[in-house]
Parts: structure tokens; C-alpha cells; sequence
């Protein structure tokens, strides 16, 4: 099919599921920095992660192998919504009556709603195959709780969800979609964990944070047997069971005899846009293959600007700075951010293999406040018919600012993202934004400046570790 043609989408039969992850861990620019147990200041070895991770997770974080094979029961699993389509955004291009060409990956197809599922059924499929009965997670927008309630219901494990309260109270359907699936759920900070109670007792209305949320469930875990922790973003096994969905975009590109200039995707801790961008950065950089320069834009909120204003340092997953050290851009694991509807987009770091590529130049990041991001969304509603959630609204205002470039330059640049959810659940946001009460959050400099400040007093050595020094 020529990329003149009318068609509106790309499809794949079901025989075009990837049968390997591509691991972007041997080919990054420099050696990943590792993770530091922040007790014994060295790196975190492997036995130290098994009271919390499924063994074979914790061997894919650390793997070398550039493909890593899908198993057939994940596959199988994979095909009630795989592969997802790739569509020619035409509508919104005659909108914009730009000379770019725009093509966006659907990830809301898949029964939760979102990309999220792409991982939490590997996940589950790996706990359960290990004897594990539950998995504790974390939720901000609802979008990886309603995955892994999902997922863990495919493969007979229970789940329990701690939901960022802000988004609790935002998005109640979320929850009843995880209890449909049988998961059990509470508002966080909750009153089930210690570090919950010491939160909830001071406030029971406290907003939350993703930070506290993945706290409780931590604790959760390690104080429970046969239970382990399940984390929808960041880590390299996550970001990497993720590329299923840039595999099948290459093909469904290729199927019409194109190549996308600009890549584009949010991130709230990377790994919707890891798993579309991956499999390009490995045809420029790796087999360089692309017949292109392709660029890769990251987009995030004003609100929690990790990628535009934070720091690279090392600094705790959490907010009880129960998880290792990790090398990333953080704003500091203390901060909690605006309740922006983006509840997906709302942590105070990213992946540290999106941060190294971010720090090493190869990725362009952008921000922009909620007002901006759903005035975008209704445009994409409007023509495209897709009601999208607020966490890739960001990209779409990204896509069309640079759509509009191309119109004044007259550029036929091809952009490809990441329409990585729908916004079903997500109503409340647009009436908030129709009746004028979104709020355009903007960098909390000074908040940011102390969580930070904090962090370096607290662990004055993170400067003296090596791993970051040649980067
Ligand atoms: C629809 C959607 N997009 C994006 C994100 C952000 O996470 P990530 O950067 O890992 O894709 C979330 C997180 O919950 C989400 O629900």
C-alpha cells in the first residue's frame, strides 16, 4: 500500500506479533550506570532484588542479549489485541492543512486501554511460572493497575493496587475496571502500610504521589510471603517488553513505503516512548539501516518536568526511599507534583536508560501545561474521532505545533507517535478543561530546588560515585 493511497490504517495479521524483545541494553552510547544499594554505596547485585522481582525479570534487567525471546503464552495472550494499528492521522493533517504526514500507534485497543498490558502480561506470566500467588503495584492515572489486574486475573495470581489518591478521587470507573477484574484496590496513602499510616494519619485527604504510591507497595510485597512487586515503568525489563510496539510499527511502515523523520512520545517514566522509539534508535545508531536521521522527541508536563528542569544524579524510585539508587533525571523522590489529570506523567524521575540517552544528546525534550495539552487533545477528538488520554495529549500538541512548522517551511516531514491510551476514563479532565478550570501549572522551581537540596544533604557521597562522572 503506497503512502498516497486512502487508506486511514496499517494492519498486521496475527502471525506479525514480534517473537523477541529487542533489549536496547548492548547497544546504548556508554555503559548503563547500575543501580546502588544506598546501604553498602556499591552496586545492587542480583539476590538482593529476588524478595521483590520474579527471577527471570531481574535476569532480563540485566541481560546483554540484544533479542530476547516472547513466550509463546505471553504471545498468545498478546493476540487479543495485537497487533494494534498503525493509522494515518488524515483528518488532522486537512485540519492543520500541514504538508507533513502523521501516523500514530494505537495502544488503546488493548482491553485495559492502554500500552501498559504489553508488559503486565509478561510480568504475571513470569510470577506465576515461579510459584509467586500475588503481585502488590502502584498506580497513578489507573491505566497499569487496570493492566495488571488484567493480566494477573489471564494468568490466576492475585493483584493488589495502591492508587495515587489525587486520580482515585478523579477517576472512580478505574477503579471498579480493576475490581471487575478481581484486583483489590486502595487509595494512597492508604492505612495498610506503615509508611501509608504515617502519611494518612497526618492527612487523610493527602493527594499521593506515584513516589509513595510504589512505597506502599513495596512494603506490601517484602512483608508478605509469596508475594512480589510489579512496576509498570522505568526499568529496563518494562521498557523493553514495551518494544512490541515499535517492532510492529517498522513493519506496518514498511508496508507503505515509509520512514518517519520524527518519532514522538510522553514519558512519565519512559516506557511508552521507549518502546516505539527502541527499534528506530537500533536502525540509526545500531545496524544503521534507517534511510533517515530520525529524531526523538520526549514530551512531559510542565508540572513534573523531569526531563527539561531535573537534575542527573542518583536518587530513590520511592518516597520512603525503599528502592535502590538509580541513575536518572529526577526532581527529587520527595516532591509531589500538581494533581494534573495526567495522573500517568506525575514522577519525580524516568528511566535510566531514557536519562542516559536524554544526557548523551539523542533525545529532544519538551514541556507544556495541562491548558495547552487539552486544547490539543479536543483538536485530535474533533478530527480524528479518538477521545485521547491526557499523558499522550502531550505528544499531540508536540505533533501539531511541528505540523504547523512543516506548513510554513513546507516540509513533508513524516512524524510517527505513540498514542498510547485512550481517554475513556479520562472525562472528568475534558470537563474540567471545557468549563475553563484546568489549571496551567509551571515549573515548581522552588520546591524542586529543596526536594533536591534535601537528597544531597541526606546522601552528600551520591556525588563521589563514579558512574556518572565520564558521562
Ligand atoms: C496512557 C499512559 N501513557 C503514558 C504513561 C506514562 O508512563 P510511561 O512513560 O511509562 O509510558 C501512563 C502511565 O500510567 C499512561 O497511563
Amino acid at each position: 500500500m503506497p503512502n498516497n493511497s486512502n487508506n486511514r490504517k496499517v494492519l498486521l495479521d496475527e502471525d506479525g506479533i514480534p517473537k523477541e524483545w529487542y533489549n536496547i541494553l548492548p547497544d546504548l552510547p556508554a555503559p548503563l550506570p547500575p543501580p546502588i544499594n544506598p546501604a553498602t554505596r556499591e552496586p545492587v547485585k542480583l539476590q538482593e532484588l529476588e524478595r521483590v522481582f520474579a527471577k527471570e525479570l531481574i535476569r532480563q534487567e540485566m541481560s546483554q542479549e540484544r533479542w530476547i525471546p516472547i513466550p509463546e503464552e505471553v504471545r498468545e495472550v498478546y493476540r487479543l489485541w495485537r497487533p494494534t494499528p498503525l493509522y494515518r492521522a488524515r483528518r488532522l493533517e486537512q485540519y492543520l492543512k500541514t504538508p507533513a504526514r502523521i501516523y500514530y500507534k494505537f495502544e488503546g485497543v488493548s482491553p485495559p486501554g492502554s500500552h501498559k498490558p504489553n508488559t503486565a502480561v509478561a510480568q504475571a506470566y513470569y510470577n506465576m511460572k515461579e510459584g509467586i500467588e500475588r503481585l502488590t503495584t502502584e498506580t497513578g492515572a489507573g491505566q497499569w493497575g487496570s493492566s495488571l489486574a488484567f493480566a494477573t486475573m489471564l494468568f490466576g495470581l492475585k493483584c493488589t493496587v495502591y492508587m495515587v489518591r489525587a486520580s482515585y478521587n478523579q477517576k472512580p470507573y478505574r477503579a471498579i475496571l480493576m475490581r471487575s477484574w478481581g484486583a483489590e484496590i486502595y487509595p494512597s496513602p492508604s492505612n495498610k502500610t506503615n509508611f501509608g499510616r504515617s502519611l494518612y494519619e497526618k492527612d487523610p485527604n493527602h493527594p499521593g504521589s506515584l513516589g509513595i504510591a510504589i512505597s506502599e507497595a513495596l512494603e506490601d510485597a517484602v512483608t508478605h510471603d509469596n508475594t512480589r512487586y510489579s512496576l509498570g515503568s522505568v526499568l529496563n525489563h518494562v521498557l523493553m517488553h514495551q518494544t512490541v510496539q515499535g517492532l510492529e510499527a517498522k513493519r506496518q511502515m514498511e508496508m507503505i513505503d515509509e520512514y518517519p523523520d520524527v518519532v514522538a512520545g510522553c514519558v512519565g517514566g519512559g516506557s511508552s516512548f521507549s518502546g516505539l522509539f527502541w527499534p528506530f534508535y537500533y536502525d540509526v545508531y545500531v545496524s544503521k539501516k534507517a534511510p533517515k536521521k530520525t529524531k526523538f522527541v520526549a514530551t512531559e508536563p510542565t508540572a513534573c518536568p523531569t526531563m527539561t528542569k531535573g537534575i542527573y544524579t542518583y536518587d530513590f524510585g520511592d518516597t520512603a526511599k525503599m528502592t535502590p539508587l538509580l541513575p536518572m533525571y529526577t526532581l527529587g523522590s520527595d516532591f509531589i507534583p500538581a494533581p494534573i489529570h495526567a495522573g500517568g506523567l506525575r514522577y519525580h524521575g524516568d528511566a535510566p536508560t531514557l536519562c542516559l540517552l536524554l544526557k548523551k544528546g539523542y533525545i529532544e525534550p519538551h514541556a507544556y501545561n495541562q491548558v495547552e495539552v487539552f486544547e490539543a487533545a479536543s483538536i485530535f477528538a474533533r478530527t480524528e474521532g479518538i477521545v485521547p488520554a491526557p499523558e499522550p495529549s502531550h505528544t499531540i500538541k508536540y505533533v501539531i505545533d511541528e505540523a504547523l512548522r512543516c506548513k510554513r517551511t513546507g516540509e513533508e516531514k513524516v512524524i510517527l507517535f505513540n498514542l498510547c491510551g485512550h481517554g475513556y476514563f479520562d472525562l472528568q479532565a475534558y470537563l474540567d478543561y471545557f468549563e475553563g478550570r484546568l489549571q496551567p501549572f509551571e515549573y515548581p522551581e522552588e520546591e524542586i530546588r529543596k526536594s533536591l537540596e534535601r537528597l544531597k544533604s541526606e546522601l552528600p557521597w551520591i556525588d563521589q560515585l563514579p558512574y556518572l562522572k565520564n558521562l
